[in-house]
């Protein structure tokens, strides 16, 4: 069997192709484009290019775009105060931590001054309660990327055994929530989880996001399986792959997204869609 490969790119273009005509009405309803300021701290590489993306996206789909740059020795100070600057301007709809800070600066604080009407990312404890509680709200953007990818696959989690590898805030935790939301029977694996293989095994959908390069063997998985690979791995030898063996998945799976052009897209696109939510509800008094 060959699974079908997942082209998250291509779902990508069409989400914003929609999202892009609601930024256009926005705009003409408003007089002013929907915002996203994203901050960045340091000069982490990979933390550079997610965010030059997210930047070149947001313009390219009729959003204004920023990129506030700190110097990596900023202090917690002087971040929460571009917070509150950034929560102040009645132009921006849109405020994006970018992650991981630099270790001398306080991750949970920083996101904690994000005004949650202005939470793009959906990490804030308002957005994470609205999530845990079935409310309405601003959901992160990759694990909702990955429930548009099993929509489009026609996949309906309800009842089927779902496995989220990994229990991070920004994946993590908030697909299983999501997951379970549309009725899946969800389990969460982590580094001191036991004998992972055998979890694997009995998966139907498997969601890796543990960051380990190809971690999760194609042989361990159930024939037929749903594959979402959320891993974004750069090898020594220049390659980026997953965290889940592609080859060997591709023999297995039913379907299975690839790395780069799986996930990552989705992730933009969402954010993308995010913003001009954000902005929408903002205009309408929240
Ligand atoms: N770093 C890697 N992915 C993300 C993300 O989705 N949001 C933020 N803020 N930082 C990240």
């Amino acid at each position: 069997m060959s699974a079908t490969i997942i082209s998250g790119k291509d779902l990508a273009e069409s989400l914003r192709e929609r999202v892009r005509e609601r930024a256009a009405r926005f705009l003409e309803q408003h007089g002013r484009k929907p915002g996203l300021h994203v901050v960045l701290v340091g000069d982490d590489p990979a933390s550079q290019v997610y965010v030059r993306n997210k930047e070149r996206a947001a313009e390219r789909d009729g959003l204004e775009g920023k990129v506030h740059r700190l110097p990596a020795d900023t202090s917690m100070e002087a971040v929460l105060a571009k917070i509150d600057e950034l929560n102040r301007d009645d132009s921006i709809d849109g405020i994006l931590v970018q992650l991981p800070l630099p270790k001398h600066l306080d991750e949970q604080k920083v996101i904690d001054a994000i005004d949650p009407m202005k939470d793009v990312d959906g990490l804030t404890p308002l957005s994470a309660g609205f999530l845990v509680t079935g409310r309405e709200g601003l959901r992160p953007c990759t694990p909702s990327g990955c429930m548009h990818i099993l929509r489009s696959i026609g996949f309906d989690p309800a009842g089927r055994r779902a496995l989220v590898v990994g229990r991070s805030i920004l994946v993590g935790k908030p697909i299983a929530l999501m997951l379970l939301e549309a009725n899946a029977t969800v389990t969460v694996a982590h580094s001191r989880t036991k004998d992972l293989e055998a979890r694997v095994a009995e998966a139907d959908l498997v969601v890796a996001a543990v960051g380990r390069p190809e971690f999760i063997r194609g042989e361990w998985l159930k024939e037929g399986a749903v594959v979402i690979d959320v891993g974004i791995n750069r090898l020594e030898d220049g390659r980026l792959v997953g965290d889940v063996d592609f080859e060997g998945a591709k023999e297995r799976a039913g379907a299975v997204t690839p790395v780069p052009g799986g996930v990552g897209p989705m992730t933009i696109a969402c954010l993308i869609e995010n913003t001009v939510i954000a902005a929408e509800r903002r205009s309408a008094g929240g």
